[in-house]
Order: C-alpha cells, then structure tokens, then sequence
C-alpha cells in the first residue's frame, strides 16, 4: 500500500532568507519534493532575540507548516534549531516529524574530524545557548569546539553586503579574533552564510575547511524520507513561499538565495 503521505509538501522556516539556502539544496537533491517555505521577516534578525520569543514565533509558524499538510518541518535556522527544537518537537508530537539544522552537523563533525579543534560562528543566539558545545561534547570523542559569535554577519547580507570590500572587513575582523585560534574546519552555523563561503575560504587560503551545512541537512532530510518511505516520486505543484512582513529587499535576496523567481505571498503571523 502506497503511503499517501509521500506527495505531502516539507515545511521549512527561518527568520528570512537564510533557510533558502537550505531549501536550494532540498530542490536540488529531491527534485519530486514540494516544499512551503515560511520567512518570518517580520521577526528579523532571530539572532538578538530571547529563546522565549524564538519559541512563541516557531509555534505559530508551525501552526501554519500544519495546516498545510506538511510531512515534516525543517528549522533551517540555527538560532531557531537551538532555541526552540525541543519545544516545537513536542508540540508538533506525532503529527509532522521536526528536523533541525544542527544535528546533521554535528554528527559530520563528529564522523570527520575526531580528536581535533573546530570553529563556530553563528548568531549570539545559537553561540550563546552552547547547543552546539554540548551536543559535540556528548559524541565524547575529544573535539574542542571554540566558538564566536558573529551578530552583524547576517544583517549584513540580508543588506546585500556579500563579496564586497565591506564583507570582506567585517569578515576579517571576525575571524581574526583569539577565540577562533588554531582551528581545522570552521562550521558556519548560520543558514545565512552559505552566502559568504567564498569570502570566508579565501581567508583561511584553503588552511582551515569551511563547513556550509546546507548539503549536509539536505542529505539528512533525503535519508530520513527514504527510510520512512516519505520520498516523493512526482512533483505535485510549484512551491510556495510566505513571509511574514513583505519587503523590496526581501524579494530581490529571494532570487539570489533561491536561484530562480518566487513568488512571495504574505502571511501576518499576529492579525
Ligand atoms: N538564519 C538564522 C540562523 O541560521 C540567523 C539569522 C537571524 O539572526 O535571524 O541562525
């Protein structure tokens, strides 16, 4: 028997466009699968926010991703992911499964790169919550994590400043700090950066690898599918995007995040 819930949509969201990065590289390796994406413009930058508003912001966007039908939902926010994967986790229950960002990374870490010294740079939300920190501690096979956190590096490219002197300085000066000394790969935990991997490569000048996570998660949600037999064979109807609060900017970083047009349709979280 056929499970009907194979050519039900994923549901991902984050603050903004940063999950689109995510979702690029859902389409790419499952082309049959429709996806609902939820930018919560509205609430940008997640990143400064409490874990409290994160968690009232993820649940309500949840409400949204179940009434759509959605086989599962994807955080493709790390600071979301660190704030409110358990909570959301729990109140979805049974009837969508919740995957988050960090996970799948970590497990790669741990897979690639036992014994050494790693690098973090995300939001002050997820480098502060030290999700990442304790999730690497409890693989227990002597990875040190040094982390920094990096707040003005995804307001910088929501503003469109990637691959510019201006990146370029505030990356420098970021990554040149003490905190992230000595490290062997550096993992970008922040669904924005994707965006300034070249930038961030060519500092390092091939030294240090630099861990853009969105192939990994794809790669995850794409295991998880088959081995629950969710994997769509047929793609049934375009793609659907909504946000939260509707901006010039917004749509013009949807093309450049997503690599083709969409279709933005706005949707208040609060009436
Ligand atoms: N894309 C979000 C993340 O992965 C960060 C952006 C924000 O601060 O809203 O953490």
């Amino acid at each position: 028997m056929e499970n009907e819930k194979r050519h039900w949509p994923i549901g991902i969201f984050d603050s903004g466009i940063g999950g689109l990065t995510v979702a690029q590289a859902i389409t790419k390796l499952m082309p049959n699968e429709k996806l609902i994406y939820f930018g919560d413009t509205a609430h940008l930058p997640y990143g400064d926010k409490s874990a409290a508003a994160i968690q009232a912001y993820s649940v309500k966007i949840c409400n949204l991703l179940l009434k759509q039908q959605c086989k599962v939902i994807l955080i493709a926010c790390n600071s979301a992911s660190a704030a409110a994967y358990e909570l959301v986790k729990e109140y979805v229950g049974s009837k969508a499964k919740v995957l988050n960002v960090i996970d799948p990374i970590v497990s790669y870490i741990g897979n690639t790169y036992p014994g050494k010294t790693i690098g973090l740079i995300g939001t002050k939300q997820t480098v502060n919550s030290n999700v990442y920190r304790k999730k690497v501690d409890a693989l227990d096979l002597g990875i040190e994590l040094k982390s920094h956190a990096t707040p003005l590096l995804a307001a910088m490219i929501e503003e469109g400043f990637f691959n510019d002197t201006i990146s370029e300085s505030v990356i420098h000066a970021y990554l040149s700090d003490p905190d992230l000394y000595n490290i062997e790969a550096l993992i970008l935990g922040c669904t924005h950066y994707p965006l300034i991997k070249k930038q961030i490569e060519n500092y390092y000048k091939g030294k240090v690898d630099v861990l853009d996570a969105s192939q990994i998660v794809a790669q995850h949600v794409k295991n998880y599918l088959e081995q629950h037999d969710l994997a769509s064979d047929k793609l049934t109807g375009d793609h659907h995007f909504y946000v939260s609060d509707f901006t010039r900017s917004f749509e013009e970083s949807t093309r450049i995040f997503f690599k083709r047009e969409v279709e933005l349709e706005h949707y208040p979280l609060w009436e």
